[in-house]
């Protein structure tokens, strides 16, 4: 006899000591008696049994469960009567339902409610249930599904719903943060509403749990002081197509798929800024930067080369890249003779502007008098020559040699 049937016999003569009878539940918390495990795993850890009294296979399969599953989880001091309140009679009564989890873990609960998995909409969709996302017996504790394997099966949940909202290979994120970190894992929101993790006005917290450092200078700057001053809006009404409104990290940086704030991101610059900064990025572009930008170089000066990035003061404020007081030392990261005469020139020079860049104004006006001088003198002077010649040669007599 092999060890299968084995267990199945003991099983069989076992079985009447269970009919009818109470297997008492463990006081909650308290540590039960061998007893009491040997009840359950008698038969969930008896596939053969299982089998009999299950339609198929795959069935009785998720019905084995063992006392060993449960210690490795996170409900290591938990026992299956903690959750299953009621099977502790054979045949299990009818109708006995287990725990909800959530009968234990209220905050979780309450969360998960008030969030989009937890609100079945009104199209009618099913409400993703706490052991979709944890599994019933291999639950993960918190530390885990930060990091590491579990935190990486728990986004494969995620993208198991969300086939096409994955983060895409190349972002920093992918498979280092979990996807919970960003939208919550149970107040989860529409991105687009206003309580969600991720709208514009909660970024500087939600992104700054981990960029520390980020958000604190997104507090305190420019764009961080005009972000404060929003009424909470949607995530609309602060998108990039509105120049108006002070960007938030996203705005910037991108969501899924952002590129790596070093790498490419350094080129489309210019287009970011100066989507809310049109003028700023049209005299850059007619400077020595802007152009040699233009033509590929990534060695020259871009806007946050000049600006920062996080810590953006206008030029009046004594923080500022760009104060006259730092200007020395900020062009001189990059121009070793940086010096007070060096700075006299103005990346934003506008020839156009005459109060603020009088002498750009009057140079340009110069410049363009003098050209179109030249090339009207040279041009009338052209123009005659050719009256002239073409007269000579009329006037030459013909045939014959000179
Ligand atoms: C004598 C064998 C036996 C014992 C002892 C036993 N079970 Fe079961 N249990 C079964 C079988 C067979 C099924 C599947 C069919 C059924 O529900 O009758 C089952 C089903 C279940 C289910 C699933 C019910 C459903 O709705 O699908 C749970 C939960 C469960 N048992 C928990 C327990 C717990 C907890 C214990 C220990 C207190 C326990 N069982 C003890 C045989 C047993
Ligand atoms: C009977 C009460 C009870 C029920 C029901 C229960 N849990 Fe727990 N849960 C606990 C306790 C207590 C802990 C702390 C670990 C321990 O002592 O076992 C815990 C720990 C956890 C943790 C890890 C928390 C951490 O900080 O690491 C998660 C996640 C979790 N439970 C999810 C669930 C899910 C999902 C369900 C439903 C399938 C569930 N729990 C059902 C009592 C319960
Ligand atoms: C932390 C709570 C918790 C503990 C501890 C726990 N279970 Fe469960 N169990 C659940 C939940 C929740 C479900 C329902 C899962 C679902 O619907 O997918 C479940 C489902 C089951 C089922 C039905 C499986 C199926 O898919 O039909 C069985 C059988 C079962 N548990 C037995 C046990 C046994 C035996 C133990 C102890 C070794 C145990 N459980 C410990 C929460 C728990
Ligand atoms: C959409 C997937 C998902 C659903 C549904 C879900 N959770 Fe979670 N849960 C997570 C993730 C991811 C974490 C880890 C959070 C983190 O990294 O901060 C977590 C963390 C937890 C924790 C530990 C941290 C804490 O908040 O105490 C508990 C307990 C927990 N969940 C219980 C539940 C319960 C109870 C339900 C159902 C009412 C539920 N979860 C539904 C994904 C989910
Ligand atoms: C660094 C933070 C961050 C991480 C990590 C992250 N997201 Fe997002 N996600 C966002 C932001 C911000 C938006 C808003 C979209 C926008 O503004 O374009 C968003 C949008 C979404 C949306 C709604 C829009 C859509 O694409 O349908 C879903 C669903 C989503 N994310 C799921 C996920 C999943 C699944 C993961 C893990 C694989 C994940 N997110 C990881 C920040 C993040
Ligand atoms: C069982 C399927 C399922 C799982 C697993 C799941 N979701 Fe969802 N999720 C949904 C459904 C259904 C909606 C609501 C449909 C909608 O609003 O488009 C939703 C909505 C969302 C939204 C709002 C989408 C929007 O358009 O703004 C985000 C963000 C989101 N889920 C993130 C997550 C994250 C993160 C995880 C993993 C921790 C996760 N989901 C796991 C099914 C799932
Ligand atoms: C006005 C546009 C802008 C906003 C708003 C912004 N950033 Fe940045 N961020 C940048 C630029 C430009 C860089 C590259 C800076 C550099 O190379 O010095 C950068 C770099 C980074 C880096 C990489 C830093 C490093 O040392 O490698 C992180 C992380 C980051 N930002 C996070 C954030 C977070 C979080 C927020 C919101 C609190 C945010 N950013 C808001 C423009 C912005
Ligand atoms: C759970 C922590 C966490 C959260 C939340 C988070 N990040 Fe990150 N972020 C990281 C990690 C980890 C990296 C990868 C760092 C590395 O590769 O060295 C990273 C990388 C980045 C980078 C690239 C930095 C570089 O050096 O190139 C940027 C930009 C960034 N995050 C912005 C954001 C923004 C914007 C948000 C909010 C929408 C956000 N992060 C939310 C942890 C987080
Ligand atoms: C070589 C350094 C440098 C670069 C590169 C640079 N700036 Fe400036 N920026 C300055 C200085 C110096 C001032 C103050 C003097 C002035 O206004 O001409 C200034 C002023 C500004 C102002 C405030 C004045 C105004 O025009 O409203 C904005 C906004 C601005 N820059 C945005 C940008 C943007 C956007 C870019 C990239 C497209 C950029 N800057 C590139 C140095 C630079
Ligand atoms: C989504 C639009 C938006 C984007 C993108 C943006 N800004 Fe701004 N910026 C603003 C707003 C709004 C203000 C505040 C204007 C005010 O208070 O007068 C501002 C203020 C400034 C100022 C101070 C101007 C002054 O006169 O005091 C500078 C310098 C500046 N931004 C540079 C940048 C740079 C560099 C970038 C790219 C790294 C950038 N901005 C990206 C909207 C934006
Ligand atoms: C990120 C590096 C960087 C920063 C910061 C920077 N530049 Fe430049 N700049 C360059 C490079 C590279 C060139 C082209 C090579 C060269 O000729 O030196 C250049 C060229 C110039 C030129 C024309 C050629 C020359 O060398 O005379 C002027 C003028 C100039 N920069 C002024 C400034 C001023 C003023 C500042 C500060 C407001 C500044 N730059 C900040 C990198 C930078």
């Amino acid at each position: 006899m092999n060890g299968h049937a084995v267990r199945y016999l003991w099983t069989l003569v076992m079985l009447p000591l269970f009919w009818g009878q109470a297997v008492r539940p463990p006081a909650l918390g308290a540590q039960p008696s061998e007893g009491d495990l040997a009840g359950c795993a008698l038969c969930h850890g008896n596939l053969e049994f299982l089998r009999q009294h299950s339609p198929d296979l795959p069935t009785a399969q998720r019905r084995m469960v063992s006392m060993e599953e449960i210690r490795a989880s996170a409900h290591l001091n938990s026992t299956c009567f903690s959750c299953h309140r009621g099977f502790d009679r054979w045949p299990h009564p009818e109708g006995t339902v287990s725990l909800h989890c959530g009968s234990c873990h209220e905050e979780a609960d309450a969360g998960w409610h008030d969030g989009v998995h937890g609100t079945p909409d009104q199209m009618g969709a099913e409400p993703v249930e706490c052991a979709q996302c944890h599994t019933a017996h291999h639950t993960a504790t918190l530390e885990s599904l930060r990091e590491g394997t579990a935190m990486r099966a728990m986004n494969g949940v995620c993208v198991g719903c969300h086939e096409t909202s994955g983060l895409p290979q190349g972002d920093p994120h992918r498979d280092k943060v979990g996807c919970a970190s960003c939208h919550g894992p149970h107040e989860t929101h529409d991105v687009d509403e206003v309580h969600a993790a991720v709208a514009p006005l909660n970024q500087v917290d939600t992104c700054g749990a981990c960029h520390e450092e980020e958000a604190e200078w997104g507090r305190s700057d420019v764009h961080g002081q005009a972000l404060r001053q929003q009424r909470p809006v949607g995530l609309a009404t602060l998108e990039l197509l509105d120049g108006q409104a002070p960007p938030t990290c996203t705005t910037c940086h991108g969501a899924h798929g952002m590129s790596t704030a070093r790498g490419p991101a350094r080129m489309e610059q210019t287009t970011v800024c100066g989507h809310c900064h049109e003028h700023a990025l049209e005299t850059f572009d007619d400077s020595y930067h802007g152009q040699a930008s233009a033509l590929g170089s990534v060695a020259v000066a871009t806007c946050s080369d000049c600006h920062g990035s996080h810590a953006i003061y206008g030029e009046d404020d004594p923080r500022s890249m760009i104060h006259e007081e730092n200007l020395v030392e900020s062009c001189g990261a990059c121009h070793p003779s940086s010096r007070a005469a060096f700075v006299q020139y103005q990346p934003h020079a506008d020839h156009n502007d005459r109060e603020n860049y009088p002498v750009v104004y009057w140079s340009y006006r110069l410049m363009t008098a003098l050209l179109v001088g030249v090339f009207s003198v040279f041009g009338l002077h052209s123009a005659l020559w050719i009256v002239r010649l073409t007269l000579d040669t009329l006037r030459a007599p013909k045939g014959g040699a000179a």
